[in-house]
């Protein structure tokens, strides 16, 4: 059984007050929460006061981006060994937003995923197809490619403990969700290519979905056998919302 996972992708939103806010009311609703794990990506300047937040809780936390390189002069960049240095235990790779945005290509995701899971934290692969990818139908040659780049840089096995995001791009802070059928299909799709090189990796593996998940439709997405939980970018900045996320997840 693979234990669902609910995490918050903060994205660039918030500040002191209103995280505290947002804290405050996530850990007031946990004891609701059965089984899920739950964490927070967080914008990077406020992972201390998080962490602060979080001691003793069973919520889990981690930066929404990292460098591959160690140290030295990369101005503006933070390193693994920074976000581990603050008790991160997850990080956010090839967002959509940072593969459109910011230039990460395939090869810069790869290594980024790799550096994340040599130090010691788990990454989240974000993977996903656009519009006009699906409408051309692509979807599953996209994925495939996204997933085949880390492969072949860090081996099927790297795979296994670490977190798979399928995010079609259209339905990322749309409002667009994909049906829990077209969601299933894809990630039944990513489980059998796993499968294909490792069928250990593939029943291991968590798969998330991203992409306009809410309190609304959360059950439904969440009831499918290869959706093993959600990354929620606009409805983690509200903690009655997100908690009703977390407890569909179980
Ligand atoms: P959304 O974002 O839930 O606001 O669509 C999801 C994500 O970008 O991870």
């Amino acid at each position: 059984m693979r234990q669902p996972i609910i995490a918050g992708n903060w994205k660039m939103n918030g500040s002191r007050e209103s995280i505290k806010a947002l804290l405050d009311g996530i850990k007031a609703g946990m004891g609701d929460v059965k089984s899920a794990e739950v964490a927070v990506c967080v914008p990077s300047i406020y992972i201390a006061d998080v962490a602060e937040q979080l001691k003793g809780t069973d919520i889990g936390f981690g930066g929404q981006n990292v460098s591959t390189e160690e140290k030295g002069a990369f101005t503006g960049e933070i390193s693994t060994s920074m976000l581990l240095d603050f008790g991160c235990k997850y990080v956010l790779v090839g967002h959509s937003e940072r593969r459109s945005l910011y230039g990460e290509d395939d090869a810069v995701v790869a290594a980024k995923f790799a550096v994340a899971r040599k130090a010691g934290l788990i990454p989240v692969l974000c993977i996903g197809e656009t519009l006009e990818e699906r409408e051309n139908g692509t979807t599953e040659a996209v994925v495939a490619r996204q997933l085949d780049a880390v492969i072949d840089v860090d081996g099927i096995d790297a795979i296994a403990d670490c977190i798979i995001a399928y995010e079609p791009v259209w339905a990322i802070g749309t409002g667009k969700t994909a049906t829990p059928q077209q969601a299933q299909d894809v990630h039944a799709f990513i489980r059998s290519k796993l499968a294909d090189k490792s069928k250990d990796v593939a029943d291991k593996v968590r798969i998330q979905y991203g992409g306009s998940m809410n309190a609304g439709n959360a059950a439904e997405l969440l009831s499918q056998p290869d959706i093993d939980g959600g990354l929620i970018g606009g409805a983690s900045l509200v903690a009655e919302d997100f908690l009703t996320i977390c407890k569909a997840a179980g």
